[in-house]
């Protein structure tokens, strides 16, 4: 097994003025489901035409990652049920990769990460992927894609795509772990009202 490499320390000039460049567009935050909702467990749905609304639903939901932040995104946690990810896991915050009808074509490895969501906030633990992963996909303007990725990224990717099929990471937990942790959610959303 090989641990996560961190990503790269680079501060770069992008990183500083990202809040300004959040500012400046028309803002279109889109709400997180969170766990355990039970519209995080839809299946999604294949794309099948790349219209201006596409378009529109990847920058909402980039916009939406940035914000929250995160280093990913399923179209699954803003309950549209398509299989469309976003995912940033560069340092500058500016290497988007947009996975739209995604599919894992080879994976070898298996690496241990530490994996957060945002649709549970506050929560950290290790799970177990593929360590190199090659995925196909298209982007929002349907122009094919294929990247080979380990890391940090792989993990990401694998995770993203598992919302598209109603998976999450905590699914991968024991028993124990997770029914703590639906305590720990359920008293939060009675706190919360
Ligand atoms: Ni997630």
């Amino acid at each position: 097994k090989t641990q996560c490499p961190k990503p790269p320390q680079n501060k770069d000039l992008t990183r500083i003025l990202h809040p300004l460049r959040c500012i400046w567009q028309a803002m279109a935050l889109l709400p997180i489901l969170e766990y355990p909702d039970p519209r995080l467990k839809k299946v999604a749905a294949p794309v099948t035409s790349f219209t201006p609304d596409l378009v529109r639903l990847v920058r909402d939901m980039a916009e939406t990652m940035y914000a929250a932040p995160g280093v990913g995104l399923a179209a699954t946690q803003v309950d549209v049920h398509k299989r469309v990810i976003v995912i940033d896991v560069s340092e500058t915050k500016d290497d988007l990769l947009v996975l739209v009808n995604p599919e894992i074509v080879a994976a070898e490895g298996e690496a241990e990460c530490e994996e957060g969501c945002l649709s549970v906030p506050g929560y950290y633990d290790k799970v177990t992927r593929a360590a190199r992963i090659t995925v196909r996909a298209r982007n929002e303007r349907g122009e094919p894609i294929e990247r080979t990725a380990e890391g940090l990224l792989a993990v990401c990717i694998q995770h993203e795509m598992d919302h598209l099929i109603g998976k999450m990471f905590v699914d991968y937990l024991s028993p124990l772990k997770r029914a703590r942790l639906a305590a720990r959610q359920r008293k939060k959303q009675r706190l919360a009202g």
